[in-house]
């Protein structure tokens, strides 16, 4: 079985991916070392389609220890972290529990930062279900939630101890949650690995149903690249800004859309399309890669409509994007598959025309 080790500031940890991990669960959670009990936090969802085979293979798994939360991105919030600390300390979870979140990244977040904070820190262990949370939130140590001025304003860096990613969960997930995951998976291929965009292009319509073989392939090579990027950059001063390709544009169009239009994944694949239209503009990469990327995202299926975009709000959602640095928007574009640049400052004229040729792409994907 295919085992990651990821390294990190409070100690390496491992992530067993694999179809069938899940049976790997009781021996992570009991290689921790001595715990006063498991308690898992999940949502109503993911536990109606996984909660009985996770209780039948990890012994600590109780009812009385389990904590089911709404995991819409509406309820990722401070208010739901009270509510677990409460659960959690009514039901007696001292400094040597082990927090169990079980569930896509919302769940992952919550429960991550949940972790974080209860006590000061107990141990975390992630068991993603959806392939966004598999290929990138589990992984890395990134938690946080919300607040009404902002997606992801609160959190906390805490890797997690172990993370058991079971690649037969994903067969539950609704399909469009899942497409929405393999934009993210294009992305890794297009900054860190030309081997794996190659696999894309050739292997799409296996990946579209879910074939056992090609999700074997392709997640642990993913987990692999994000591995690589954060144990040089845990903390995001640098190299890691790389995993934002397409996500400067993506995040801002969630935003302009009141996160209801896209889900993240759709709105990052159009933000590959428009990194990938200002590498073309600013002559960093050639055309001819440039039309690979364009052609792989528009493999995975038609996007939800770009609509009409007020290219005022996007500006000053851009401008105000956590990474940005003095309202100076610092974008990843592509140089060639498999490299891309970061760092970049763009003039605003650029950013409306790249719109522009986004509603042409949008116009002509309806025929
Ligand atoms: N921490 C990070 O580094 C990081 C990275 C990427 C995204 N995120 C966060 O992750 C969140 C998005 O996560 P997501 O895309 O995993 O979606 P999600 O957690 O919103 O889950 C999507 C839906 O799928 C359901 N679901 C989950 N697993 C299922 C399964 N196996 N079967 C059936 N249904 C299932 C959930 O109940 C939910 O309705 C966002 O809040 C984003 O900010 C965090
Ligand atoms: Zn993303």
């Amino acid at each position: 079985m295919p085992t990651i080790r990821i390294p990190s500031s409070h100690g390496a940890y491992r992530v067993f991916c694999s179809r069938g991990a899940l049976a790997r669960a009781e021996s992570a959670i009991e290689g921790l070392g001595d715990s006063t009990g498991t308690f898992v936090l999940s949502s109503p969802n993911v536990w109606r389609h996984w909660g009985r085979t996770l209780a039948k293979r990890v012994r600590g798994v109780r009812a009385n220890r389990t904590f089911l939360f709404d995991d819409s991105e509406s309820a990722k919030n401070l208010a739901t972290v009270e509510l677990l600390c409460r659960a959690l300390s009514q039901a007696g979870a001292d400094r040597r529990a082990v927090i169990v979140a079980v569930g896509g990244g919302v769940v992952g977040d919550v429960a991550g930062f949940t972790a974080a904070s209860y006590l000061r820190g107990v141990r975390l262990v992630q068991v993603p279900t959806t392939l966004v949370a598999q290929v990138d939130s589990s992984v890395g140590g990134k938690t946080g939630v919300n607040l009404p001025e902002g997606k992801n304003l609160v959190g906390a860096f805490y890797p997690p101890r172990a993370v058991i990613a079971d690649f037969e969960t994903l067969a539950t997930l609704p399909h469009r949650e899942y497409r929405s995951g393999l934009y993210e998976i294009i992305k890794y291929g297009a900054i860190a690995d030309a081997e794996l965009f190659r696999f894309l292009e050739r292997h799409m319509l296996p990946l579209l149903r879910c074939d056992p073989a090609a999700l074997a392939w392709v997640i642990p090579r993913c987990i692999r690249i994000k591995a690589r990027v954060v144990a040089q950059d845990e903390r995001e001063s640098g190299l890691r800004e790389i995993l934002n390709f397409g996500h400067t544009f993506g995040h801002a169009l969630e935003a302009v859309t009141g996160y209801r239009r896209f889900l993240h994944g759709e709105a990052i694949g159009w933000g590959l399309y428009a990194a990938t239209l200002l590498g073309l503009a600013t002559t960093r990469i050639p055309e001819s890669e440039a039309t690979r990327v364009i052609r792989l995202v528009a493999s995975v299926g038609p996007l939800p409509r770009l609509g009409a975009i007020r290219a005022a709000q996007l500006r000053r959602i851009l401008a105000g994007d956590k990474k940005a640095r003095g309202g100076r928007v610092r974008w990843v574009l592509p140089r060639r598959i498999g490299k891309v640049q970061r760092g970049v400052e763009l003039p605003w004229k650029l950013i409306a025309r790249t719109i522009s040729e986004l509603a042409e792409i949008d116009a002509k994907a309806r025929g």
